[in-house]
């Protein structure tokens, strides 16, 4: 008898722990795909992350997020991000949607800068500025990616070495970029890299985000907050002046949560320079730990963002070059500031400011970078 109970309590043990197991799995998963070809045959995979309500789909071109599904506040499940539908249309396009920027998200004024006595030259695509790593950026190459099963939630490795030269940078960079989709619904990014010489590094994410589940509608009633006293105001080709300005009594005023399109149009030079936000914000009390750096809340879903990082600044754009040229998702183009993008970041063209905080990586250091945009509902 007491034999039969010691086997009866095994076998319950057993259908607990394998009944968990199958929970886990149904919870929380990856899964691989094709996402069609490049024009060179090239495969492009995707990686679908999905959690117990959230789901993430990225691919190993340009390391992009090509679309993240989240609930209203009725539980409805819609993508609330900016993209194409086929990987050619990702290396047509010049929006950046969904990717990893770099070696340098943002602009570097002229194209150029000087590092220990010597100027590099590097590609000008933007006028006669540097834009985001140049003509072909992180977000125009293929990436090795590798799943992972992360204590916090579903998770992908990618991993890209950026050549010595390359756009027109010193040194051999090795980057590794870790997406998690965590079971608190947060897109959570982790950047590491090395260098093998002195170089600049300031990678960024670039997704558009729409709040409201349609891209049919603009962003200007999403509310949005930046915890910034002060930014970094630009001149007429979008370069940082290397001063920083205070947002009181400005347009540029993100400290209390206020609707995009309240000030987006005001006659403030600035606004007018960039067609619009578009802008890097000073985030206060930077000390290199992650903490809240902007919220954005779209009233009508209730979806509600929460962007929190290690950096010291963040690029507000409004979606102003958006207009309606060229198809995104479901063959559907997108109108002027359908989207929004809170890219954490170094300033803009530090590597020619030097009062602003470095940009520097030296052989034998690590570069470390965290951001998250959490997710929920209001
Ligand atoms: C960044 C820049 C903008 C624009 C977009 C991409 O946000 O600051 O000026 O280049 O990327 O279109």
């Amino acid at each position: 008898m007491k034999k039969f109970f010691a086997v009866s309590i095994c076998i319950v043990f057993l259908l607990v722990i394998v009944s968990c197991q199958s929970n886990k799995k149904e919870n929380t998963m990856i899964n691989k795909s094709s996402f069609g070809k490049l024009e060179n045959g090239q495969e492009v995979t995707a990686y679908t992350l999905t959690n117990k309500t959230a789901q993430v789909k990225i691919i190993d071109y340009g390391a992009t997020v090509v679309s993240l599904t989240m609930p209203d506040k009725n539980g409805k499940l819609e993508d609330i991000v900016l993209g194409y539908d086929t990987p050619q249309d990702y290396a047509k396009g010049t929006s950046y949607f969904g990717a990893i920027v770099g070696r340098y998200g943002n602009r570097i004024g002229k194209g150029k800068f000087t590092l220990d006595g010597k100027e590099y030259k590097l590609a000008t695509n933007n006028g006669e500025n540097h834009l985001h790593g140049g003509i072909i950026g992180y977000n125009k190459v293929m990436w090795s990616a590798e799943p992972l099963e992360k204590e916090n939630g579903p998770a992908l490795k990618l991993t890209y070495i950026s050549k010595d030269g390359e756009e027109g940078y010193p040194g051999t960079v090795k980057l590794e970029v870790i997406y998690t989709l965590t079971n608190n619904n947060e897109l959570s990014i982790e950047y590491s890299a090395t260098t093998d010489k002195p170089t600049v590094f300031n990678p960024t994410h670039h997704s558009y985000f729409n709040l409201t589940g349609n891209t049919e509608n603009t962003i200007l009633d999403h509310e949005l907050m930046i915890n910034a006293d002060a930014y970094t105001p630009v001149d007429a080709g979008l370069i940082t002046t290397g001063k920083l300005e205070k947002v009181e009594n400005t347009p540029m005023d993100f400290r209390k949560r206020v609707k995009i399109g309240e000030g987006i149009n005001k006659d403030f030079e600035q606004l007018k320079f960039g067609k619009g936000y578009d802008h890097n914000w000073v985030l206060n009390g930077w000390d290199k730990t992650v903490k809240l750096a902007a919220t954005v809340y779209e009233p009508k879903s209730g979806r509600y963002m929460e962007v929190l990082t290690d950096q010291p600044g963040i690029q507000f754009y409004a979606g102003n070059f958006l207009d309606g040229t060229g198809a995104g998702k479901n063959g559907k183009p997108y109108q002027l500031r359908t989207g929004l993008c809170l890219e954490t970041q170094h300033y803009p063209d530090s590597p020619n400011k030097p009062d602003f905080p470095t940009v520097r990586l030296n052989p034998g250091e690590t570069y470390k970078h965290t951001t998250i945009y959490k997710f929920s509902v209001k």
